[in-house]
C-alpha cells in the first residue's frame, strides 16, 4: 500500500491546492471528509495528517470537527489555519474568537527552525486568511514563528510530531510555502517521494473500476483536452463499457470531425458514436444574431441530441465528464455572483440530473497542467494534449451576427489557413489562442481588373495564462503577411484581413 498523507477537508477552497502541492513533492495524498474516523485512517496506512483551513470558527455550532482520536494515532499532524485552531481547541490551548478577519500579505519571522522550517530564511512573506486565532498554546507546544498579528504563527510539539501554522503555505503568495510542506512530508512524516503520474493513473483506474463495476459510461467527447484525457483514462479503466459521443454541430473547425474519428475510434479503439446534427443546429440558428441567444440554442440543442444518443446506445448508468478542479472552484464561487454570468460557458449544465445518470469525473482533483501530463502518459498526441482552448459553441460565436452555411465555410477555410501557418511556424504552441473571426462587413477590393465587394476576416491571436486577462500576441510581420495573403488568395469571399490588437480587459478574447 502506498504511504498516504491524509488531508482532512474542513471546507477550505484551498484543500485541493494542498493536495496538489503534496503531489508536486511526489508523495501520495488523499483528501478525506473532515470527520473520517481515526480507525479508517489507520487502516489506510496514513503516515501523516494535514488539517486543512476552513471558513468556520471552531466555536460555531456547525463547525466541522475531526475525530479527536486522530491525535492519538501516533502519526504527525500539520494544522493549517483553521487546522491549527482545531489543534488548539482539541489539545488544551485557547482560541480567541474574532469577528474581523486577518486577510492578505504578512511577514513571518522564524524563531526556531525545527523540522518544519529547516533550511528557510528567518523572514518570509506569507499569506493569511483567518478570523480566530490561537491565544494560548496547548501543553507540550512551543512557538516557532511569529507574524505581525500573532505570537503563534508557527507552533510545534516535535515529540508528538504536531505542527501548526496560522497562514497558508499552499498558496503561491507564501514564500517557500512548498518547502514547508515538503519538510513536513519528508522530514517529519518520512514519506517516500516516489509518487508519479503513472501512479496517479493506476489509482484512478482502480477507483473508476470500483465505482463503475459492470455499468456503462457515456461521455460527450468534444475533442478538447479535458474530455479527451477523461475519455482515454476511462477507456483504460473500463474499455468497452465506455461509449463516447461526438456531436457534429456544424460549428466545428475544418477537419475536426475526421481527426476525432481517426484518433479515438481507429487509433484508441474507443466505442465512438459520431452524431451528425449539423443541419439541425444550423436550422435552429437561422436568423439569430444575439450571442447569448446563440449560446442557449446551441447548448439546448446539444443536450437534446446527446440525450437521444443515450437511447440509441441502449442506456448507461454513468455520465463521464472531464471536470477539472478549477471548474469545481469556479462553479462554487459562481453561485450568486452575477458577474460570472457574463458568458454562459458551460453547455452541459444540468445534464446528469435530467438524464438520471450518476456522474464520474476522474480528473476532478487535477489542475490543467497535471491533466496534460496524464494525457501524455496515456499516449495522447501533443496536438491534443497541448491544443488551444476552443469554445463549446465553436464557430457559432466566431461568425458575427446571424449564421449561415456560407459564412461558416468562409470562416472555416480562413481559420484553417491561420492554424496551418501557426503550426508550421511553431507559434501555435507559443500563444494561448489563435483563431479567425468572420465579420459580416463587405468592403471594396480589386481582384485582377475587377472590383470586388467581399467580407472581412479578423485574426485574433492572444497570449494569456488563464484567459482571465490576455494581450494580443506580437507575431512577426512576415508571418502575418503570409497568413493574410494566403487567406485572400485561397479563401473565396474574403478580400480583407485585419488584426485584432486589443487586450483583455477591456475586450474579451472571443468577439461574441
Ligand atoms: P472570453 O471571450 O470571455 O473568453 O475572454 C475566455 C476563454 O473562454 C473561452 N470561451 C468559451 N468557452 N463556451 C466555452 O466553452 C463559451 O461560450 C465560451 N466563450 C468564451 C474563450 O475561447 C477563452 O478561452
Amino acid at each position: 500500500m502506498a504511504q498516504t498523507i491524509a488531508v482532512l477537508d474542513f471546507g477550505s477552497q484551498l484543500t485541493q491546492v494542498i493536495a496538489r502541492r503534496i503531489r508536486e513533492s511526489q508523495v501520495y495524498s488523499k483528501i478525506y471528509p473532515f470527520a473520517t474516523p481515526a480507525a479508517k485512517l489507520r487502516e489506510d496506512g496514513v503516515v501523516g495528517i494535514i488539517l486543512s483551513g476552513g471558513p468556520q470558527s471552531v466555536y460555531a455550532k456547525t463547525a466541522p470537527h475531526p475525530d479527536p482520536e486522530i491525535f492519538k494515532l501516533g502519526v504527525p499532524v500539520l494544522g493549517i489555519c483553521y487546522g491549527v485552531q482545531l489543534m488548539g481547541h482539541f489539545l488544551g490551548g485557547t482560541v480567541a474568537h474574532s469577528k474581523a478577519r486577518e486577510y492578505g500579505h504578512g511577514v513571518l519571522t522564524i524563531k526556531k527552525a525545527g523540522k518544519l522550517f529547516a533550511g528557510l530564511p528567518k523572514k518570509l512573506r506569507i499569506w493569511n486568511s483567518h478570523g480566530d486565532k490561537l491565544t494560548n498554546l496547548p501543553p507540550g507546544f512551543v512557538a516557532t514563528a511569529v507574524s505581525d498579528n500573532s505570537p503563534f504563527a508557527g507552533i510545534e510539539d516535535p515529540k508528538r510530531g504536531f505542527y501548526g501554522i496560522q497562514f497558508h503555505p499552499e498558496v503561491f503568495h507564501t514564500e517557500r510555502g512548498v518547502d514547508m510542506i515538503r519538510n513536513f512530508l519528508v522530514t517529519v512524516c518520512g514519506a517516500k517521494q516516489d509518487w508519479t503520474t503513472k501512479d496517479f493513473i493506476a489509482h484512478a483506474v482502480a477507483d473508476i473500476r470500483a465505482k463503475v463495476g459492470k455499468s456503462r459510461v457515456l461521455l460527450g467527447l468534444s475533442g478538447g483536452v479535458d474530455s479527451s484525457v477523461a475519455a482515454a483514462l476511462l477507456h483504460k479503466a473500463i474499455g468497452k463499457q465506455l461509449t463516447c459521443v461526438f456531436v457534429d454541430n456544424g460549428l466545428l473547425r475544418k477537419g475536426e470531425r475526421d481527426y476525432v474519428e481517426s484518433l479515438y475510434a481507429r487509433h484508441f479503439k474507443i466505442d465512438l458514436r459520431v452524431v451528425d446534427a449539423s443541419k439541425l443546429f444550423i436550422k435552429r440558428l437561422k436568423g439569430i444574431s444575439e450571442p447569448e441567444q446563440k449560446r442557449k440554442i446551441i447548448g439546448r440543442t446539444f443536450v437534446e441530441v446527446f440525450e437521444k444518443s443515450l437511447k440509441s446506445i441502449g442506456g448507461a448508468q454513468f455520465l463521464g465528464q472531464g471536470t477539472l478542479y478549477p471548474d469545481v472552484i469556479e462553479s462554487v464561487s459562481i453561485a450568486g455572483n452575477p458577474a460570472s454570468l457574463i458568458k454562459t460557458h458551460h453547455n452541459v449544465g444540468g445534464l446528469p440530473e435530467r438524464m438520471k445518470l450518476k456522474l464520474i469525473e476522474p480528473l476532478r482533483e487535477l489542475f490543467k497542467d497535471e491533466v496534460r501530463l496524464v494525457g501524455a502518459a496515456l499516449g495522447l498526441p501533443k496536438e491534443v494534449v497541448w491544443r488551444q482552448p476552443f469554445p463549446g459553441p465553436g464557430l457559432g460565436v466566431r461568425v458575427m451576427g446571424d449564421i449561415t452555411a456560407d459564412k461558416l465555410e468562409i470562416l472555416r477555410n480562413a481559420d484553417h489557413v491561420l492554424q496551418d501557418e501557426m503550426m508550421k511556424s511553431g507559434y501555435y504552441w507559443k500563444v494561448w489562442q489563435s483563431f479567425a473571426v468572420f465579420l459580416p462587413v463587405k468592403t471594396v477590393g480589386v481582384f485582377g481588373d475587377e472590383r470586388t465587394y467581399d467580407y472581412v476576416i479578423a485574426l485574433r491571436i492572444v497570449e494569456s495564462v488563464d484567459a482571465m486577462t490576455a494581450d494580443w500576441a506580437k507575431i512577426p510581420h512576415d508571418l502575418l503577411q503570409k497568413i493574410s495573403s494566403r487567406i485572400t488568395n485561397e479563401v473565396r469571399g474574403v478580400s480583407r484581413v485585419v488584426l485584432d490588437i486589443s487586450s483583455k480587459p477591456p475586450a474579451t478574447i472571443e468577439w461574441e
